[in-house]
């Protein structure tokens, strides 16, 4: 009866999809507990390509209980599209619940974030949104069933925010007439949706069922310990899955982290084994010619590459207090002669070589510079072997390095985007 929370180890994309859709089989409840829809989770199954935005990826499944949870951000007709695109694809929704605490997305959030933007966001509202949250004058889903909460609600807020609007963004102002009527129609759609996530989810865990908390973006992204500013609004790392669910941390049992066996980034922000743009490495890291090239899933834009870093490998192991790791895109480096790996940073003044940070902060990660290690590459397929014996021996190798660095163990390699294109190292139920 394990609950395992599933958080991604670098800046996002890491295919915590991918990893929490094969897992999901074994699960009873799939929550994602933070952010919005900033993320793009991407699964590949006999069935077609699926990308959520807001709906847990344990969905494909039925039977399970798919939670959005009280700590996410709902922007209510961006959620409506993606019920109707997985109605459409006869994907059976009878599971998915959402949770009343859960914060709304209001019109004027993605206004805002599009036009203060300063670190590349994904344009979605998500930093407007939490923003309004922690002032406590945010809408909330079940404001949303309720006309005398959402009216006395939008009757505080509007005016502030049209002033805002007006004077200071000069975007054009919102009638609460009109927006009362939108959102309170928003619910209506979304009510048979709206649960009592908290009382379903420790029901389930009391009576024995598997629970599996599905992160998005990355501990490096988060807004504590990512590289502050240049990171989101909200809480992915482990520790979130708690404050964004209504579980304590002793209703959580184990901790994976996943990452790709390289980095990406996109969006601004600082990226030390950044390669350059347009070298021959980083072209042949970022396209590979098919549909998983890295591009992202949410905002189509090219997504910054460079080598495994496992300094801040080393660092996210500590935030999320990982048990597992879960390495995904071995086989994006099936065809290079040399593999690098960040191992340590020299600190640019002094010249320290450092392999553990105290904190990850933009302006603070500037100040060092990535020391590499080269590996030999194996220069062979392991695009979707599913036996860890029928790996090359030097993609076994350099995966046990980067396990045996970052002190954690390998629970899950990942050698496609396919469910199938799996191997399991350690059973983590
Ligand atoms: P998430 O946001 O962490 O869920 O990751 P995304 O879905 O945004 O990005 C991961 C991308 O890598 C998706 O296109 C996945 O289909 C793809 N992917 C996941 N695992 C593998 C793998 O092992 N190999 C390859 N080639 N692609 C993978
Ligand atoms: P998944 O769940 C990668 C990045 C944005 C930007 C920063 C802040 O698919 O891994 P925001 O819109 O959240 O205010 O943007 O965070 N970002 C992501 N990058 N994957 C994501 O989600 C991301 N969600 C946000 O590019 O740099
Ligand atoms: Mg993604």
């Amino acid at each position: 009866m394990p609950s395992i929370v599933i958080s991604g180890g670098q800046w996002g994309d890491e295919g915590k999809a991918k990893i929490t859709d094969l897992l999901s089989n074994q699960a009873d409840f799939i929550i994602r507990y933070q952010g919005g829809a900033n993320a793009g989770h991407t699964v590949s199954t006999e069935a077609g390509l699926f990308k959520f935005h807001l709906i847990p990826s344990g969905i494909l499944f039925e039977g399970k209980i798919c939670i959005i949870g009280p700590g996410t951000v709902i922007e209510p007709s961006f959620l409506i599209k993606e019920i109707e695109d997985l109605k459409n694809k006869n994907i059976n929704l009878n599971g998915l619940k959402i949770s009343p605490l859960a914060s709304v997305t209001m019109p004027w959030h993605i206004a805002i974030d599009k036009a203060t933007d300063t670190v590349g966001s994904t344009g979605r509202g998500i930093g407007p949104t939490y923003t309004e949250k922690a002032k406590r004058s945010g809408v909330q889903i079940y404001d949303l069933l309720n006309r005398n909460y959402l009216e006395n609600k939008l009757t505080k807020i509007l005016p502030k925010q049209n002033q805002t609007l007006r004077q200071i963004h000069d975007l054009p102002e919102y009638k609460l007439e009109e927006v009362l009527a939108e959102y309170l129609n928003y619910g209506e759609i979304l009510k048979p949706y709206i649960a009592d996530t908290i009382n379903d989810l420790h029901k389930g865990r009391k009576s024995g069922k598997n629970i599996l908390f599905e992160g998005a973006q990355g501990t490096l992204l988060d807004i504590t310990f990512g590289t502050y500013p240049y990171v989101t609004s909200s809480t992915p790392v482990s520790g979130g899955a708690c404050v964004g669910s209504g579980m304590g941390p002793t209703s959580i049992d184990k901790a994976l982290g996943v990452f790709k066996c390289f980095s990406t980034r996109v969006g601004d922000g600082p990226f030390p084994s950044e390669l350059e743009e347009k070298s021959v490495e980083a072209v042949k890291l970022r396209q590979d010619g098919t549909q998983w090239a890295e591009f992202g899933t949410t905002t189509g834009r090219m997504r910054r590459v460079g080598w495994f870093d496992t300094v801040l490998a080393r660092y996210a192991v500590k935030v999320n207090s990982l048990d597992y790791i879960a390495f995904t895109k071995i086989d994006t480096l099936d065809a290079f002669d040399e593999i690098f790996i960040c191992v340590a940073y020299m600190h640019k003044g002094t010249g320290e070589i450092v392999q553990d940070l105290p904190y990850a902060a933009a302006d603070y990660l500037r100040d060092f510079e990535p020391v590499f290690q080269s590996v030999e590459g194996w220069k062979e397929n392991t695009h979707g072997v599913r036996d860890w014996d029928k790996l090359p021996e030097k993609a076994k190798n350099y995966i046990n390095l980067l396990s045996q660095i970052i002190e954690t163990p390998v629970a899950i390699l990942s050698t496609g985007p396919k469910r199938e294109d799996s191997i399991i190292l350690a059973n983590i139920f």
